[in-house]
């Protein structure tokens, strides 16, 4: 007792000695933890809404527009540079309207519907389950299928999976050959329906757990492909949808749960994406870090009904939301991304790499031209946004050691509860090379910042370092400044006998690697 309040001040003074000098001190832990950061963390999502399909990932084959047997060039390729190692489809609420079957065979018989969920468009379903499979085996991408449960049948998606996996001689298999494929595709993530307590079918927690269990049992492995079931999750704070789960599915073939959680603050009055005061800054990251709580709680239910971990959380849509851009189809969620938007992700992975004991997946909404996009088309014109930078730098940390810090910062207040730090940081170690991001959230002010580790030698050599950073916190990409934020080199470092000084800008993002 004695020694620990002994260490304890002795901590405390030399934090105080060093903050003296620095404005926030980091210590990582690089004896590490043994915990891996799964690269699902870095997950996408994609969705039958607005243009993230049609416009974003596919064209089609006769387009004007570059592509790739029908998938856009310029936007396949971002994708291969970014690494996504999962990506959902087709959705979001557009999943429990959708009807696999109206998206195979050839295009044009296929059936065409309205797109009730957002806005009515015409979904003429030229991309379907080929487009969407075949896609993700070219890029490497595990997909994660999300299954009908509100409009559909047992039967469906039981076909669905069949028609997915089987190699064997059955007529799903058969129709699958005749549409082209004969090997039966991979597919692990399947999701039971999306969103059951609202656009999913409006279910109570008790009734979508019967659900999930009919459903699940149809869902069957051909082959050797296992598939891993993902029950449709809670929003947010709804911890009793959680509990009610766990209690009712936990052994009962369920491997993931879901959760959703989006960086808004009021429902009725989302804000801009791209105009917004310093206090609205700082209130949507405070928002955005609020998950933390919220992943906590999910968890400590987790715990209680499964303490051996045999499910998994997956936070499979996050992501802020604001209000469509000026002139774009309101059903359609298109919005720009800024330097906020970039802190946003930022501290989102600095926080979701903390619980991936149970966190085991995330997905952000959407891939393309809708809410935090990573990419922005229009027409034969893309751009990369804030958000696709974080994405891209964060890489390092996919399948990395985390490496547990601490880290002492000045907090911003603002109007809500939780206060944003001045700094924060992610650590981890993969074959041998420490990788540290940094995030500087103050809007005026540089911050300097020191790393220590607990070992002297741990950290001796930079091999990289790169920041993302903009003179205004408003800049964004747009299709004539395609390259106003971007990452660029970083040099505002030095080895000191305290360890690595590292002097972040003004609202930036620093990533060093190194040994
Ligand atoms: O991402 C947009 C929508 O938000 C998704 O379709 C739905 O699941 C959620 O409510």
């Amino acid at each position: 007792m004695k020694l620990s309040k002994t260490i304890s001040a002795v901590v405390a003074v030399f934090c105080a000695v060093t903050l003296y000098s620095q404005d926030a001190t980091i210590r990582i832990h690089d004896e590490g933890t043994g915990n891996t950061i799964p690269k699902e963390i870095y997950g996408q999502f994609s969705e039958h809404l607005g243009r993230c399909i049609y416009g974003g990932l596919w064209v089609g084959k006769d387009s004007e527009v570059p592509n790739i047997e029908g998938y856009r060039k310029d936007v396949f390729d971002a994708l291969k540079a970014l690494k996504v190692p999962v990506m959902r489809w087709p959705g979001g609420c557009f999943a429990d309207d959708y009807h696999w079957m109206d998206g195979i065979g050839p295009q044009e018989q296929r059936a065409y519907i309205s797109n009730n969920n957002w806005g009515g468009t015409l979904e003429d379903n030229s991309f379907g389950t080929h487009e969407f499979l075949n896609l993700c085996e070219m890029l490497g991408i595990e997909p994660y299928i999300s299954g009908n449960v509100g409009s559909g049948s047992v039967e469906e998606m039981s076909d669905w999976v069949e028609y997915m996996t089987s190699d064997a001689k059955s007529s799903m298999a058969d129709l699958r050959r005749a549409n082209g494929r004969e090997e039966p595709w991979k597919v692990k993530y399947f999701g039971i329906g999306n969103e059951a307590w609202g656009c999913g079918g409006n279910m109570t927690p008790e009734y979508y757990s019967d659900l999930f269990r009919r459903y699940g049992t149809y869902l069957r492995n051909y082959g050797d492909n296992r598939l891993y079931k993902v029950a449709s999750g809670a929003s947010d704070y709804d911890y009793n949808w959680t509990k009610v789960l766990m209690q009712n599915l936990t052994r009962k073939g369920m491997n993931g749960i879901s959760l959703h959680y989006y960086t808004v603050i009021d429902w009725s009055r989302k804000g801009a994406a791209t105009s917004f005061s310093d206090k609205e800054y700082y209130n949507i990251l405070s928002k955005a870090i609020e998950v933390e709580d919220v992943l906590r709680r999910h968890i400590e239910v987790m715990d209680q009904y499964d303490p051996q971990g045999r499910v998994d959380l997956l936070l499979d849509e996050w992501g802020t939301w604001f209000e469509v851009e000026p002139g774009t189809n309101p059903g359609h969620l298109y919005q720009q991304s800024t330097m906020r938007d970039a802190m946003v992700a930022a501290l989102s992975f600095d926080i979701f790499h903390k619980y991936t004991r149970r966190l085991k997946m995330a997905n952000i909404a959407q891939v393309v031209n809708v809410l935090q996009s990573m990419i922005l088309t229009d027409e034969t014109r893309m751009v990369l946004t804030p958000t696709y930078h974080v994405f891209e730098m964060y890489n390092v940390h996919q399948d990395a050691e985390y490496l547990a810090s601490d880290c002492i910062s000045a907090k911003t207040k603002c109007d809500r509860k939780i206060a944003v730090p001045e700094v924060d940081v992610t650590a981890s170690r993969k074959d041998g090379v420490v990788n540290i991001s940094l995030v500087n959230t103050s809007l005026k002010d540089s911050r300097k910042v020191l790393v220590s580790f607990d070992s002297v030698k741990a950290f001796t050599k930079v091999a990289s370092a790169r920041v993302l950073t903009s003179a205004d916190v408003h800049d964004f990409n747009d299709f004539d400044h395609p390259e106003s934020v971007k990452p660029a080199e970083f040099k505002d470092y030095k080895f000191t006998k305290a360890g690595l000084e590292v002097t972040l800008p003004p609202c930036s993002i620093v990533c060093i690697s190194g040994k």
